[in-house]
């Protein structure tokens, strides 16, 4: 999947609590990189995970979104993670 999938998915499904990398609602649990390696969440494998099941408020999107789709965001995320969302 290329970042415009992965932008598109995120844009769609994620921005409503995390524009900017941010979280809107666990502040602490933001998607930049000190933060998803503090909380084990700096690989795809484990974004795609939290993604599919969902975690506390944060919703599951393993019925709205295809695992293809989940890939792609998962990739989005860590890669704009280790680009300091710039
Ligand atoms: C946490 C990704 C949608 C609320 C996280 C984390 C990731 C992530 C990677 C871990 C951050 C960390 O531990 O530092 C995504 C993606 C989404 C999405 C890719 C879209 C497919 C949403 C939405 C909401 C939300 C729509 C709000 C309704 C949260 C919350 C946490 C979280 C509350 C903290 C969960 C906890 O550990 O208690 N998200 N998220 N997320 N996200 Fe999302």
């Amino acid at each position: 999947a290329d970042g415009g999938e992965g932008a598109r998915i995120f844009n769609g499904n994620c921005a409503a609590c995390h524009a900017g990398g941010l979280n809107r609602v666990v502040a602490a649990k933001t998607l930049k990189i000190d933060a998803l390696r503090k909380y084990k969440m700096d690989s795809v494998d484990a974004i795609t995970k939290q993604v599919t099941k969902g975690k506390g408020a944060m919703p599951a999107f393993g019925k709205k979104l295809t695992a293809d789709e989940i890939n792609a965001v998962a990739n989005y995320v860590l890669e704009r993670a280790e680009q300091g969302w710039q």
